[in-house]
């Protein structure tokens, strides 16, 4: 049976136990993100020094189990420093996949470096390694560098990969594809912290790994993100690079390089700290959602789409894959008249104006489910753990 747009609206209201809007995804703020922004007013510490940016670095690593994080403004500078740390200059190109968010692709061409776009799988809804591999196979070689666009000569320097709505990507097939042609795997883990691939943390199979905290993620810091490493030089040098690229020194301002000011405040710390503390909450109360979304629809024409297989997703955002266009516009329309936050997924990337030149190989499934999957409201439901509920 398909549930119609009103049995899902009902199922939704009773849910979020309200008639009123229901948005995509809030945030949920406790006692200790009020205790610690006012000890942060408090010590006059709110900016790019304190001692809660050092905090959530060192609470940041000890959940993701990496050997080091360094904390951003937010996730799209992240990606951007992240990029310049692992040596994509002008002119180079990236494979990433063009069902992204934009910031993806802006992190690359604030390199002076294209996207290249490989498909995306459809049960991750990542990047797909085989379609990586094709693509490769057929415009690039491989050479002491390492892999060479053949056709323009341009370097193919590195590949970022997005765990879309908090779904790992199939990282072994990308680290392998990654390792035969050389190219530094940067993973773009903006809407997965809380997310396991085989029981490890996402952000660690590449050089470097990308967390966003925006508003509208499962832990915000206001704006922000961070960057995690698995091998500490690395992280010095992206500490270096995002603090104006400044010697260390009590009085003088010697500046080594091209750096940027892409430090954390303490005040954004001190919101963060207090939010990781909810983490484990946050991520149970979704996939308890998801779960019941899933039990909703089973039997339906709306394909719950469920963590891949050998994955513990954040179930960051609940989506569905409708059977046809006119299901998914009809859906979209009816909800949102009623007040609830359902959205399409991203346009893809290229078929906007600034990547539309990018090159790519062919994306079937990146077009197919761009115009079929619709997000569900996901914010952690009221009385439980991630939100009211002790
Ligand atoms: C996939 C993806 N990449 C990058 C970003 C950029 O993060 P931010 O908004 O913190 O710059 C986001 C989210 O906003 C995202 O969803």
């Amino acid at each position: 049976m398909t549930p119609t747009s009103s049995h899902l609206i009902d199922f939704i209201r009773s849910k979020y136990r309200t008639q009123g809007s229901i948005p995509l995804h809030a945030p949920s703020f406790g006692a200790s993100e009020r205790k610690y922004l006012l000890d942060c007013l408090d010590s006059t510490f709110v900016s790019s020094v304190g001692a809660y940016v050092d905090r959530f670095e060192d609470e940041f690593a000890r959940i993701t189990g990496a050997a080091k994080a360094v904390s951003v403004v937010n996730g799209t500078a992240g990606l951007h420093v992240a990029l310049r740390l692992v040596g994509v200059e002008p002119g180079d190109l990236v494979l990433t996949q063009s069902l992204s968010f934009v910031a993806t692709c802006n992190a690359i061409a604030y390199c002076g470096a294209q996207p290249l776009f490989a498909d995306v799988d459809r049960e991750t809804m990542g990047l797909s390694p085989t379609a990586m591999e094709a693509l490769l196979e057929e415009v690039a070689l491989r050479d002491e560098g390492g892999a060479v666009h053949r056709a323009t000569g341009r370097r193919i320097r590195a590949c970022v990969p997005m765990h879309t709505f908090g779904h790992p990507a199939d990282l072994d097939g990308l680290v392998a594809v990654c390792d035969k042609w050389g190219i530094a795997l940067v993973e773009d883990a903006a809407e997965a912290l809380g997310s396991l691939y085989h029981g490890r943390h996402v952000g660690l199979f590449g050089l470097i790994g990308v967390f966003s905290f925006n508003g509208n993620k499962i832990v915000t810091t206001g704006g922000g993100g961070a960057l995690v490493f698995t091998e500490t030089q690395l992280a010095a040098r992206a500490r270096h690079l995002t603090t104006t690229a400044k010697r260390p020194h009590a009085w003088e301002f010697v500046h080594d390089e091209l750096g940027y000011n892409y430090r954390m405040p303490n005040i954004n710390a001190a919101l963060g700290c207090a939010q990781l503390e909810r983490l484990p909450g946050f991520v149970e109360a979704k996939r308890a959602l998801a779960a019941d979304y899933a039990e909703f629809l089973r039997g339906s024409d709306l394909a719950f789409c469920s963590e891949p297989a050998g994955t513990r997703s954040n179930y960051w955002l609940c989506a569905v894959v409708c059977p046809d266009r006119a299901t998914r516009d009809a859906l979209l329309t009816e909800t949102n008249a009623k007040g609830l936050g359902m959205r399409p997924v991203w346009m893809p990337m290229h078929q906007t104006a600034m990547y539309r030149d990018a090159p790519r190989g062919p994306l079937p499934m990146t077009e197919f489910l761009a115009e079929h999957v619709v997000n569900l409201p996901s914010s952690p439901p009221p009385g439980t753990a991630g939100n009211g509920a002790a």
